[in-house]
């Protein structure tokens, strides 16, 4: 019994642990992410406190040593700055521009001759939201049946780039090889706009309307999707021919009081 009331004792006694770590879920590639350590000695001494990104040191925080500060630049990331409070660490990194998924550990140190270990490890994952919707251009707001267009679906710069699908009338639309993504050239930051076109065949049957959308779906997990939908007006046969029928109409009621007006100046001159 007593052994056991000291064992939780000592438990007691030597926990020092992380009580916080925070690591952005997502970093935008454009500016730095701030990762902050906020732990807790106890009775402890603080050795070192140290950030790793996967297996490589990135900070080195040692109260005994000149400058107690170190960074690590390492490859595809640049460590910008770090900073120690009594209780905490923070490192301020640039993500690379590539859409990565990496993690972050901070380790603390007690001194010796036991240099306990306490360590927590989160994952941060580079990511440019795209600001807008796709759109769509080249799309006419009539057509004819039997008749072809050519659509083209732009998407906003995003980190990794959006892929894209095109639905008439929310079914997949078939499109051919040829028309694949394309990608823009990268912006700052490694973001980058696509494009995809889209030949759409407007059967010699079609009447109404086709809604012709254009999604685009940012890979990430869980994926963010964006869309956007055009409506294209498909000239009838029948609303047509109702058209020129009435023009035809009007036509003969217009020449029928021209006729009838013709004939009573007539009368009139008659008449007189
Ligand atoms: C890391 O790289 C940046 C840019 O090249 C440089 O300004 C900075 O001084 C480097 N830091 C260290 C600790 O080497
Ligand atoms: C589609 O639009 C993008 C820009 O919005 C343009 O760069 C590209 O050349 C267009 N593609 C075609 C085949 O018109």
């Amino acid at each position: 019994m007593k052994i056991l009331t000291l064992i939780a004792l000592c438990a007691i006694t030597t926990a020092h642990k992380i009580t916080e770590l925070k690591v952005p879920l997502y970093a935008d590639p454009r500016r730095a992410a701030e990762l902050s350590c906020h732990f807790q000695m106890d009775d402890q001494k603080l050795h070192s406190v140290k950030w790793y990104r996967d297996m490589n040191e990135i900070f080195r925080y040692n109260p005994s040593q000149k400058p107690p500060i170190r960074l690590y630049n390492i490859t595809d990331i640049m460590v910008q700055g770090g900073d120690c409070q009594v209780d905490s660490c923070m490192v301020r990194v640039m993500p690379p521009p590539v859409a990565t998924r990496a993690a972050y550990s901070c380790e603390i140190s007690t001194e010796g001759p036991k240099f306990q270990i306490a360590r927590q490890t989160k994952h941060m994952t580079v990511v440019a939201m795209p600001d807008k919707d796709p759109i769509i251009i080249g799309a006419p707001k009539l057509v004819k049946p039997g008749e072809q267009i050519l659509v083209n679906c732009t998407t906003d710069y995003s980190l990794p780039a959006s892929d894209i699908n095109w639905y008439i009338d929310n079914e997949p639309a078939k499109t051919e090889p040829w028309q694949h993504r394309e990608l823009s050239a990268p912006q700052p930051g490694g973001l980058r706009a696509s494009w995809r076109i889209l030949r759409v065949a407007v059967p010699s049957t079609a009447s109404g309307a086709l809604r012709v959308r254009c999604e685009a779906i940012l890979p990430v997990e869980p994926p963010v999707v964006r869309d956007t939908m055009t409506i294209i007006t498909v000239y009838s046969r029948t609303q047509l021919s109702k058209y020129v029928s009435n023009r035809g109409i009007q036509m003969d009621y217009k020449y029928s009081i021209v006729l009838i007006w013709t004939f009573k100046v007539i009368l009139k001159f008659l008449s007189l």
